[in-house]
């Protein structure tokens, strides 16, 4: 299609992004910001029309089956193989799976948001790792990092060799540049960027904050649906995926890669996002979780809280995810004879939780918008206790949950804490208290 063609596009809310968009998951996507630049019937011609490389991206081995392969194709500028030699360059506060710097502590865990940055900070520098598990160089794990930024990336550039990044923006707006388009994702939305997708980050609405699950494993996709039927959770047509946009930058810029757990860096004389027309299933996107079609008991007692799994990154192990991106967005609760709030727990997954916005139903104080908490494998936990009193007594009318947005990241392995996670001064001592005071009723009758 070229730059005026029509293209599908979702009705915006005020606030969001009314960028041009191609919707659906997982799908061949074809765009073309000249007319003429996609070639037509075959990937690679002799010459490319308007002068343009040919060159494949691929985000899966050639020989994955059909059903998860993933590779576009890129008609650009110049090939990105034109750079000169990285060099190391301080990777700050980010981490790297084998997660070992210090002891993964048994206890519960839980963090204060980090404050916005005073000096100023990109998004890349601006990331800090909190927790992870796995091994980037195995393709298996993932690793949770913060992000407190509050200038753009203008002449910096960024791809991730590690894995793919999905963004959960909690506060601020990222107006995503990518070799395939741009994006722009707010609190309330997600985006994902494929490993090696070169993009740089804009602030369009001030200082931003969020968290980012940096996925070394399989790709995320949509869960299976089983006897929930052909519709449901999130619908594949409400991904909304870039149109091709280039930059015709020549001007000295830093192009930065996460390699093997480092970072490194080179001067380019040329912006990396100077694809005119592209084509394929290796695609950033985005997802408005108001979407999402959430399904709960309307009889009695929870179902576990996978049916709230918006996005999973399978491992060989059937039903067992390498990271659920899980959401816990408003909805209606009206459960008869029921504990409402999650009952307590240990579980084998490991879950890290983030707050958006509002306030999570397990947790009336210490769990904020922006913080984090960290129950790993077998790490006893549930809710307070002021919430077990409230919830024992209360009358079980139908309930809204209004205005609250939690989310979880679990995971398979255990996910180990950074050095800075534990000393970095976001960390809550006390965490262990909201659970101490809990009553002995043994002997009540129910
Ligand atoms: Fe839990």
């Amino acid at each position: 299609m070229g730059a005026n063609d029509p293209v599908q596009q979702t009705p915006a809310k005020a606030g969001q992004s009314t960028l041009r968009c191609q919707t659906g998951f997982g799908n061949e996507f074809a765009s073309e910001a000249l007319p003429g630049a996609l070639p037509v019937g075959q990937n690679s011609p002799q010459r490319v029309e308007l002068g343009l490389y040919a060159e494949q991206l691929s985000g899966t081995a050639f020989t994955a089956p059909r059903a998860q392969n993933r590779r576009s194709w890129l008609y650009r500028i110049r090939p990105s193989a034109q750079h000169p030699p990285f060099s190391r360059i301080d990777n700050g506060l980010l981490r790297t799976g084998p997660f070992d710097e210090v002891d993964a502590p048994p206890n519960q865990l839980r963090w204060d948001p980090p404050g916005l940055p005073a000096a100023p900070t990109d998004f890349v520098q601006g990331l800090m790792t909190l927790a992870g598990n796995g091994d980037a160089g195995a393709g298996a794990g993932i690793a949770i990092h913060l992000y407190a930024a509050n200038r753009d990336m203008t002449d910096r550039y960024f791809f991730n060799s590690d894995g793919e990044m999905l963004l959960v923006p909690q506060q601020g707006t990222l107006r995503l540049c990518t070799e395939l388009g741009v994006l722009e994702v707010a609190p309330r939305e997600i985006a994902v960027i494929p490993r090696g997708l070169r993009f740089r980050v804009e602030l369009p609405r001030g200082p931003a904050r969020g968290y980012v699950c940096e996925n070394y494993g399989a790709h995320f996709r949509l869960p299976e649906l089983g006897p929930i039927g052909a519709n449901g959770l999130a619908n594949a047509r409400d991904f909304e995926v870039p149109v091709a946009a280039f930059e015709e930058r020549e001007v000295t810029l830093e192009l930065v890669t996460k390699f093997a757990g480092n970072l490194w860096a080179c001067a380019l004389d040329h912006s990396p996002l100077d694809v005119v027309a592209w084509h394929g299933n290796l695609v950033p996107y985005k997802y408005d979780l108001a979407r999402f079609n959430t399904i709960g008991s309307i009889s009695y007692d929870h179902c576990d809280p996978s049916i709230f799994t918006v996005l999973t990154s399978p491992t060989d192990t059937a039903g067992t995810a390498n990271c659920d991106f899980v959401i816990f967005p408003p909805r209606w609760m009206v459960a008869e004879r029921t504990f409402r709030p999650p009952w307590y727990h240990r579980n084998l997954m490991s879950e890290f939780m983030g707050l958006v916005e509002g306030v999570y139903d397990a947790k009336e104080e210490g769990f904020v918008p922006g913080g984090a908490s960290l129950h790993n494998c077998m790490s006893a936990h549930g809710p307070d206790a002021a919430t077990f009193e409230k919830a024992s007594a209360m009358d079980l009318q139908p309930q809204r949950y209004e205005a609250t947005l939690a989310f979880m990241f679990e995971s398979r392995n255990v996910l180990k804490p950074t050095r800075f996670a534990l000393e970095g001064g976001l960390l809550q001592q006390d965490y262990h208290a909201c659970w101490q005071g809990l009553q002995r009723h043994f002997g009540r009758p129910a």
